[in-house]
């Protein structure tokens, strides 16, 4: 099996999912095992955006498989800073390289690198978009730790407006079947319309509900997350989301004795300090996981990666997104590329229908 890039976590097949899922649980029990199996491999990992886990995630697991690694986590220091485009800044590095890794602000700048790259393209997180690793991270976890990704009340809990980690894991979780979602939130940070959709068109259940307390003691995993401060188009409108959610020792009194609490982490005001010991919560075990779970990704996309195709999009010259967080509103030259759904045509990019 070779994976060409790595967007969207859907983009897998189910069989390539569990593959990579069974082998990052084989590096967990044996990690020296694998010390060697990226060798001769360099990766770069081009972070326009802050991170801590992710970045150093990736670099752990190339490490660990002996590899080797370059690149930025401030892109203020590089020539992006004397306005060079994404496109220019994929093409050099992936000549200089094996594997590229992205994380970028905006929607869709994964997508779009993978046009102009040589070599396999990671999306460690575009915008509020996606973010697939940090779900291949969950469902290794859950694996391990609950010891099934199916038949689970799920409760997503937080920013799930621009939360792209809940956006990538419900999308995932929705194809293992008798899974159900339970979306604690506001009614501004609510789960988007098009996640939605895909839920039911997967034919799991939602349900959307405004207080963990009437959500906690119906669910098998509860998934916190942080409000995205560097989303919001002002202080003030984070301001007045700010605090509302905070799972402490009082709420988890509430929950079942098998709930697993998950966070993709950087933990905020969302989780009090208390809950850290108790025996339910796995985030930090859920990091290790992600170390992993990158080093299974890496293996199988470094391996043979020539023999597959670039992805074919069909370019549409009228087509215009709307979305003024899509990638195509700032890097000018991208070619208009939609895909089909049963909603109609949606940006290739962002997934932003022409409405
Ligand atoms: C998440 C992210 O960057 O989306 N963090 C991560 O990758 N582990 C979550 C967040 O920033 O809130």
């Amino acid at each position: 099996m070779s994976i060409r890039n790595l967007i969207d976590l859907n983009q897998l097949s189910s069989e390539e999912l569990d593959d990579i899922v069974d082998m990052a649980g084989r590096i967990s029990r044996h990690p020296t095992h694998y010390c060697s199996a990226c060798r001769d491999k360099l990766m770069a990992t081009l972070f326009y955006e802050p991170s801590t886990r992710t970045q150093m995630s990736f670099q752990s697991a190339m490490l660990r498989l002996g590899g080797k690694i370059i690149g930025f986590d401030n892109p203020n220091s590089t020539s992006v800073a004397k306005g060079e485009s994404l496109k220019d800044t994929v093409t050099v590095l992936g000549g200089y390289t094996d594997i590229l890794t992205i994380r970028h602000p905006i929607e869709g700048a994964a997508m779009a690198a993978s046009l102009y790259s040589d070599v396999p393209v990671i999306n460690a997180g575009d915008g509020g978009h996606l973010h697939p690793t940090q779900t291949l991270t969950d469902i290794v976890t859950l694996r391990n730790v609950v010891g099934r990704t199916d038949n689970l009340v799920i409760g997503m809990c937080g920013d799930l407006a621009n939360g792209r980690t809940v956006h990538s894991l419900c999308r995932s979780m929705s194809r293992y079947s008798g899974n159900s979602f339970v979306f604690i939130s506001t009614q501004k940070l609510s789960m988007p319309q098009y996640i939605k959709d895909y839920v039911k068109s997967m034919g799991c259940e939602y349900s959307e509900v405004r207080t963990l307390e009437e959500a906690i003691p119906y669910l098998d995993v509860l998934y916190m997350t942080r409000i995205q401060r560097e989303r919001f188009d002002s202080v003030e409108e984070y301001e007045a989301q700010k605090g509302i959610y905070v799972l402490d020792g009082k709420k988890m009194s509430l929950g079942r004795p098998e709930l697993c609490v998950l966070h993709p982490l950087p933990r905020v005001d969302e989780i009090s300090y208390e809950v850290d010991d108790d025996p339910r919560a796995y985030y930090f075990q859920q990091t290790l996981y992600g170390m992993y779970a990158r080093m299974a990704l890496i293996i199988r996309m470094t391996s043979q990666h020539e023999t597959c195709a670039p992805v074919k999009r069909e370019e549409t010259p009228k087509f215009t997104c709307h979305n003024p967080k899509c990638i195509t509103r700032f890097e000018r030259y991208l070619p208009h590329l939609t895909v089909d759904t049963p909603k109609g045509k949606v940006c290739a990019y962002c997934e932003h229908d022409e409405n």
